[in-house]
Formats: structure tokens, C-alpha cells, sequence
């Protein structure tokens, strides 16, 4: 364990059930939930309410410079973590398939990656969280103790996606829909820098046919058989 950190690294692509899987391991193993996507969901988001192309090398880098990037533990039995950017809270506002797209875009740049990869480390530098992205078992924790690549069919993960929309009142075309699912995990998967990809020590679990229960169940059981202290 010694070099290890005790940090388990969710990684895998949009809708494999990774925020719902995560949120329950942490609060299984008293780690904290880290989402990181948050984080570039919440760069996207900074860009649009500033109207910053990301394209604008000098204006990204000032907006990188004086973002402030708060995740806070979910009130009123809201699942989802609260995210306050420059003093606002704007969960709300991420969620949308529209800010997943715009959140992929920027996490194509380099100078993005690299704030946000700094931030994440300093956040995990004492252990115990769960991190969920496309990168944390690669590049931001490459000695986190446990690794998983949650993965599922992208109909089932178009689904999942289309059912919790549906949940939080918006109107859902299918068809587009899965047309975007597999467009964002495509350029995730083929950007030059950190792209979405299973470390080569991670365990590949499908979650098809799985429950979140089912899924949290495994991961724990693994955990707590690997050898590394809790
Ligand atoms: O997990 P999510 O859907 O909230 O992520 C939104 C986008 O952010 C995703 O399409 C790619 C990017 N992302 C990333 O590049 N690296 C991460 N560790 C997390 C997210």
C-alpha cells in the first residue's frame, strides 16, 4: 500500500452509471464523492455565462485563473452534489445534455486538463474519495489503491440518461439522445490529451444488467478484499 493512495478511481463513459455508483461507495466507505465532470461541466458553463469562445486561448486562461470551483455535500435529499461556481450555485444548470456537450469540448484543452487535473489532485491529497470521471485511474491518480471502468450498452445508457431526465420534467428525444451519447464518448475517447480510456489495472465491470446496488455491492467486496487497508 505504501505508495498507493486510498482513493478508488471511477472511470468509464457518459450514462454507465458512475455518479449514482459513486455517491453510494463513498457514503459506503465514508470517502468523499468527487465528481469531476462537475468540474468541467462547470469550466463549460463559465464559458457560456461569460460568453468566452474556449477557442480564445487568453480569455480561457484569465477565466481559468479566476474561477472558484465549490463542491458542496447535496441538501434537502437532492441527489446530486452542489456545485457553486464563483459564488453561484448552478447545479442546475449543468445537468443538460447541452452543458455535457459543451463540457466535452473544453475538456479537449489542454490548458482545461491541466488546471483542473492540479485541482483534483490537491483535492485528493490526503485519501478517502471516490473520484468519477474518464481520467482519474489514468492520469490524475495513476496509485489510487482501487480502480474500476464502469461500462454498459449505450442503449441502456441511453435509457438510464433519458429516464433521469425525464425525472427533473425535461422532454427526451431518444434518437438524438443516443446520437449524442455516442458522439461525446467518441471525441472523449479520441481527444490528444487524458482521453477516456481503462487504465490497465482497473477492473472492467458491465453494468448491462446490473443494478447500482448490485454494481456498489462488487466494488465494495473487491475493496475490501484487495489487501490495501481501508
Ligand atoms: O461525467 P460527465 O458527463 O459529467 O462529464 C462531462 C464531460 O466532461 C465529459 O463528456 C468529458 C469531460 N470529463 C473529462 O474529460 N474528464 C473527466 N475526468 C470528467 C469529465
Amino acid at each position: 500500500m505504501s505508495d498507493l493512495m486510498q482513493v478508488v478511481a471511477i472511470d468509464g463513459p457518459s450514462g454507465g452509471g458512475k455518479s449514482t455508483v459513486s455517491r453510494g461507495l463513498a457514503s459506503k466507505l465514508g470517502f468523499t464523492y468527487l465528481d469531476t465532470g462537475a468540474m468541467y461541466r462547470a469550466v463549460a458553463f463559465a464559458c457560456r455565462d461569460q460568453q468566452i469562445k474556449p477557442s480564445d486561448e487568453r480569455e480561457l486562461k484569465q477565466l481559468l485563473q479566476e474561477l472558484v470551483i465549490e463542491l458542496l455535500p447535496a441538501v434537502n435529499g437532492a441527489s446530486d452534489v452542489q456545485v457553486v461556481v464563483n459564488g453561484k450555485e448552478v447545479g442546475r444548470h449543468l445537468r443538460t445534455p447541452e452543458m455535457g456537450m459543451l463540457a466535452s469540448q473544453v475538456s479537449a484543452i489542454p490548458a482545461v486538463r491541466a488546471h483542473l487535473t492540479q485541482l483534483q489532485q490537491d483535492m485528493g491529497k490526503s485519501g478517502k474519495i471516490v473520484a468519477e470521471g474518464r481520467d482519474t485511474g489514468t492520469v490524475v491518480y495513476p496509485r489510487a489503491a482501487w480502480k474500476f471502468f464502469l461500462d454498459a450498452k449505450p442503449e441502456i445508457r441511453m435509457r438510464r440518461r433519458a429516464d433521469q431526465l425525464r425525472s427533473q420534467g425535461a422532454e427526451v428525444n431518444e434518437q438524438d439522445l443516443l446520437a449524442q451519447i455516442i458522439q461525446r464518448d467518441r471525441d472523449d475517447s479520441k481527444r490528444a490529451v487524458a482521453p477516456l480510456k481503462q487504465a490497465t489495472d482497473a477492473v472492467y465491470i458491465d453494468s448491462s444488467d446490473k443494478s447500482a446496488e448490485e454494481v456498489i455491492s462488487l466494488m465494495y467486496e473487491r475493496i475490501l478484499h484487495s489487501g490495501c487497508p481501508l
